[in-house]
């Protein structure tokens, strides 16, 4: 369909059509493995809290090392190296897509699913992670449709970030992701790693390896 032709909620619009290209960033090498026929699921992490210190960070990188462990190609990503505007509509009529956003899309279409860690602020998902997944939107075609997706969470409050985890997974279920129904939410997470960065926990580290043994088998069976 032409982007013309869509009706204007909707419709992405070409990167620079109407006014000034976005600044360049250095073009990413792709994290795609070499083999064409490398079985491995292609998982594409990040965290929707780009701090440095983040707990939603130390979760992630808990579950990527549990991924590999299950047979999984994870390209782990820091939102830190893609900033984005806050989207407004006026700035992608003018220059259309920012270059870090364009190369997000790219990333998320060449992997075959998403684990994110989705920090809970006033109950809801980040700013940060919201603002980046709209961007992501508004290219064509929509990049999440069909990628199968896991949410994990973690907080230095009793219930983990559960509910920003909840509305992470209601949010990719919209977007068209197949989201497993293995869950993690850390509670007193500023209490729950060890210096190493590991899980203190036994029923927490077993829900982060369930995470992820669930993510790469649902990924293994969907793929062709
Ligand atoms: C604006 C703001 C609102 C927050 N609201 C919540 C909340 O609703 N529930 C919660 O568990 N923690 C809340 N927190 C605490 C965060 O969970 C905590 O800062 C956490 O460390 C953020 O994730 P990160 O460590 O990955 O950056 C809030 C923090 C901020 C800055």
């Amino acid at each position: 369909m032409s982007l013309a032709g869509r009706k204007r909620g909707f419709s992405p619009r070409a990167a620079g059509a109407a006014g000034k290209e976005w600044p360049q960033l250095p073009r990413r090498r792709s994290w795609i493995p070499d083999s064409p026929v490398n079985p491995s699921p292609r998982i594409l992490a990040f965290s929707g809290s780009a701090r440095r210190d983040s707990l939603n960070k130390k979760l992630l990188a808990v579950v990527v090392e549990a991924a590999r462990a299950a047979g999984g190609e994870v390209a782990l990503i820091d939102l830190n190296d893609f900033p984005l505007p806050l989207y407004h509509g006026d700035l992608e009529d003018e220059h259309g897509l920012p270059e870090p956003a364009r190369q997000l899309v790219r990333l998320v279409t060449e992997h075959h699913a998403l684990l994110i860690a989705s920090p809970e602020y006033n109950s809801l998902i980040t700013p940060l992670l919201k603002n980046t997944i709209d961007w992501c939107t508004r290219a064509e075609p929509n990049p999440f449709a069909g990628k199968v997706a896991a949410v994990v969470s973690a907080s230095p409050g009793q219930y983990g970030g559960v509910r920003s985890a909840q509305l992470a997974r209601h949010l990719l279920t919209h977007l068209g992701c197949h989201v497993v129904p293995a869950q993690c939410s850390v509670p007193r997470a500023d209490e729950a790693f060890d210096a190493q960065g590991a899980l203190t926990d036994t029923r927490a580290r077993k829900a982060a390896e369930r995470v992820a043994a669930e993510l790469v088998r649902t990924t293994l069976r969907l793929l062709d």
